[in-house]
């Protein structure tokens, strides 16, 4: 049978979180949302997001764009007012290896199938990457996250190469009016249907939450970058990883929690115990759905291993899915203490992503952990399509 190795061990009981280090990450994190905002040295970058919280009476036809990561989406969504809408035509094609403008150019020319020719309509673009914006219409990429290398498109403005390429292809009706986070589409989607609506998050490839802070005498919608949150203590496989991605040193949070790493921390630790069959990141966190359901073990990956093996490897699987649902939600209780530290306001939680919304384990830990340690919580709701929706949700509040 298989057995766990030393160094494997070592980092399972490192992985397991104490309530006081669950409490002190929320605290560390709340510290470095106050230095963010404050435009002191910290890991946030606390963006904010220049878009108001929506009535959820908002209406009209609108063109939307998103642009998360794998795929790209475009859609011609209605919105009914009443927390009501429509996806009225939608396409979506998987990101390829070429030059930005190439991807640009392929999103115009989807865009185009889904919406009416020469009819004049106003485009909000949800662009999952962080970006420095000084207005609801301009995003400069400042780095790209979650293993993904665009080249000619760092350091330039998003809306302007989105523009460029709508001329080209002949759709000057088109009027892109924001770009925002997904985490901030999040947000309005959540909020359009939800007046308590406080944080809304993406638990999916990537990682990162927005929330409602109070700056300079007023309240904003603010996109954390919270991916980036440092400092953790890291296992020596999150220092492996580390080392072997794109950006060493940089989004420690999202390489522990993240559905992008999640597998590849599986197997960075089991081969270190087993003669291990996998190429780096061939191992996707949906396979480790396999492992944490004993009906479902056997369908592991093509992998030569008694039953008790499996048992064995679900137990790294449970740990590292357990782990990143108590780093998450320290992540929240950080936030609910910062949006009111006297713990007397309730806010509802809106997460969207494939890690919340398809791993059962992760989403019943993180919703423990956040109603076992703060009394601020109205409600977690997962929120499906959240993104490309909030897309559609701030082109029409830049029409108000
Ligand atoms: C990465 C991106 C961030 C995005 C998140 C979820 O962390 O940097 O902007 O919100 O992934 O997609």
């Amino acid at each position: 049978m298989l057995r766990l190795n030393d160094a494997v061990e070592k980092a399972l009981s490192e992985m397991i979180l104490t309530s006081e280090q669950i409490l002190a990450i929320a605290g560390r994190f709340c510290l470095a949302m106050r230095e963010g905002l404050a435009g002191r040295e910290s890991s946030l970058k606390m963006r904010p997001s220049y878009l108001d919280k929506p009535t959820g009476q908002e209406t009209g036809t609108y063109a939307a764009i998103d642009f998360g990561g794998t795929n790209i989406r475009v859609m011609r969504v209605k919105l009914m007012g009443g927390g009501r809408y429509e996806i009225e035509r939608a396409s979506s094609f998987k990101v390829f290896h070429a030059e930005g403008r190439q991807i640009f150019a392929k999103m115009a020319s989807e865009l185009k199938k889904v919406l009416v020719p020469g009819e004049p309509i106003a485009l909000g673009h949800v662009f999952s990457f962080p970006f420095q914006q000084n207005q609801v219409n301009q995003a400069i990429l400042l780095h790209w996250t979650k293993e993904i290398k665009i080249p000619g498109v760092e350091g330039e403005d998003v809306t302007r190469l989105l523009k460029e390429a709508l001329e080209i292809e002949g759709m000057g009706y088109v009027i892109p009016r924001a770009v925002l986070n997904d985490t901030v589409g999040t947000y309005l989607t959540f909020a359009y249907q939800e007046p308590a609506a406080g944080i809304a998050s993406i638990c999916g490839t990537g990682h990162n939450s927005c929330c409602l802070c109070l700056t300079a005498g007023q309240e904003r919608i603010v996109n954390l970058e919270s991916g980036n949150f440092d400092p953790l203590t890291q296992t020596h496989y999150d220092r492996l990883l580390d080392e072997q991605a794109e950006t060493p040193g940089q989004q420690r949070l999202e390489k522990m929690v993240g559905g992008r790493y999640l597998g590849e921390l599986f197997r960075l630790m089991s081969s270190d115990c087993l003669d291990s069959p996998w190429q780096a990141y061939e191992i996707r966190t949906e396979d480790l759905m396999g492992l944490l359901d004993p009906r479902a073990r056997q369908s592991f990956k093509a992998l030569k291993a008694t039953p008790e093996d499996l048992v064995v490897l679900g137990r790294i699987a449970r740990a590292l899915i357990k782990r990143a649902a108590c780093l998450t939600a320290a992540t929240y209780l950080g936030m609910l203490h910062y949006m009111d530290p006297t713990e007397g306001r309730h806010y509802a939680v809106g997460i969207d992503g494939s890690l919340y919304q398809h791993n059962a384990l992760f989403a019943e830990q993180l919703n423990y952990i956040l109603r076992r340690y703060s009394r601020q919580v109205a409600g977690i709701h997962g929120v499906g399509q959240g993104s490309v929706l909030g897309a559609a949700i701030a082109a029409a509040l830049t029409m108000r």
